[in-house]
């Protein structure tokens, strides 16, 4: 078990270490207390259907799959599209890659192969570049994969365009394009992209309810009605097979409903953060959704001193690396709290 996460001076404290941290409101509550179920095995499940078909139509996708992570999520995407054996081609700092703990290889069969980590500002060409013909001595590149918006790159939203172009490289390449869209809703807001602007340019997504839309669980994989229909089949061998999954539905269609439009203020409490912090120098990339990332090469402090400094005075940061710190916006962190981050934070940066 983690250190349980202690108040101080009889306040709770500003969490900042990641927009999953949030808890249902209230009002989702009430949603998830009355949401009409059934078992989603059988395939009984009015909720878990009517969240499926409302975030296919939403991205004009056939149809989507209730998945019980992002990274269940983004796994069944990736079977989907990856043959064993085959290549993925993806950023080298690609959540798929990082952080799920050798999914792709260990249970897809996936072999792997990066582009140095860009971020929001990939190269199409240089991804092009790296496909890899079929052959029988070579492993055929199958599917790319990008990250909207990109964790490690600090929250930055690849520009459409981008994605248009990469699209092209993939259609001349006969290779699939996937998204792990965990925080695609924040690109949207970000960059006024319609929905269905982006599920036009993807093959398969994975977007998820439980991080900026606070939820308590849940990720949606999109594509086609054929692809769906065998996802249903790699999600129960993978034990994501869930029951009354309604419950958990319910929040997730609250979340559409009533979340979206607020990342905006999440967005302008991340905007804040950077501000009162850039004349530190270290604020790392440019921000522009929920992720604050902080370089402190040019501190004094390393990311756990800084951590557990801010720790004390009550506000929780994540230790990314030896010098990285990352700072996030969500749900639970109104102007009190980020002014109470402001606060704690320039005072250490200043001792
Ligand atoms: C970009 C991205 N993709 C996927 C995931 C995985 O989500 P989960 O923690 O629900 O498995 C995360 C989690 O933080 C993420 O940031």
């Amino acid at each position: 078990m983690a250190e349980p996460v202690r108040s101080v001076g009889g306040q709770p404290p500003v969490d900042l270490r990641s927009d999953t941290v949030t808890r249902p409101t209230a009002a989702m509550r009430a949603a998830m207390v009355d949401a009409e179920v059934g078992d989603d095995v059988y395939g009984e499940d009015p909720t878990v259907a009517a969240l499926e078909s409302e975030v296919a139509a939403l991205f004009g996708h056939e149809a989507g799959l209730f998945a019980p992570s992002g990274s269940m999520a983004n796994q069944i995407a990736l079977q989907l599209v990856v043959p064993r054996g085959g290549e993925l081609l993806c950023d080298a700092d690609a959540h798929v890659l990082a952080y799920e703990v050798g999914a792709a290889a260990a249970y897809g069969g996936i072999s792997t192969r990066t582009w140095p980590a860009a971020g929001a500002n990939l190269d199409p060409e240089t991804v092009q570049a790296m496909i890899q013909p079929d052959g029988y001595w070579a492993v055929a590149t199958r599917a790319i994969a990008v990250e909207q918006t990109h964790n490690r790159g600090g929250g930055g939203v690849i520009p459409l365009a981008t994605l248009r172009q990469l699209r092209d490289i993939a259609d001349a390449a006969g290779v699939a394009l996937h998204c792990d869209g965990a925080r695609i809703w924040h690109a949207h807001v970000a960059d006024g992209v319609p929905f269905a602007e982006y599920g036009s340019l993807f093959d398969t997504m994975s977007v998820c309810l439980s991080k900026g839309l606070g939820a308590p669980v849940g990720s949606v994989v999109l594509g086609s009605a054929d692809r769906i229909a065998e996802a249903r089949s790699i999600r129960k061998r993978l034990g994501g097979g869930m029951r009354q999954a309604g419950i958990l539905a319910a929040a997730g269609r609250y979340a559409l409903r009533h979340h979206i439009a607020r990342l905006a203020e999440d967005h302008a409490r991340a905007a804040r953060l950077a501000e009162a912090l850039a004349p530190f120098g270290v604020v790392a990339t440019p921000v522009r959704t929920n992720l604050v990332p902080l370089d402190l090469r040019k501190s004094p402090l390393d990311g756990a001193t800084f951590a557990a400094a801010a720790r004390a005075e009550g506000v929780l940061v994540s230790v990314l690396g030896p010098r990285a710190v990352r700072l996030v916006t969500h749900l639970d962190v109104d102007d009190a709290g980020t002014d109470r981050a402001i606060e704690v934070l320039t005072a250490i940066l200043r001792r």
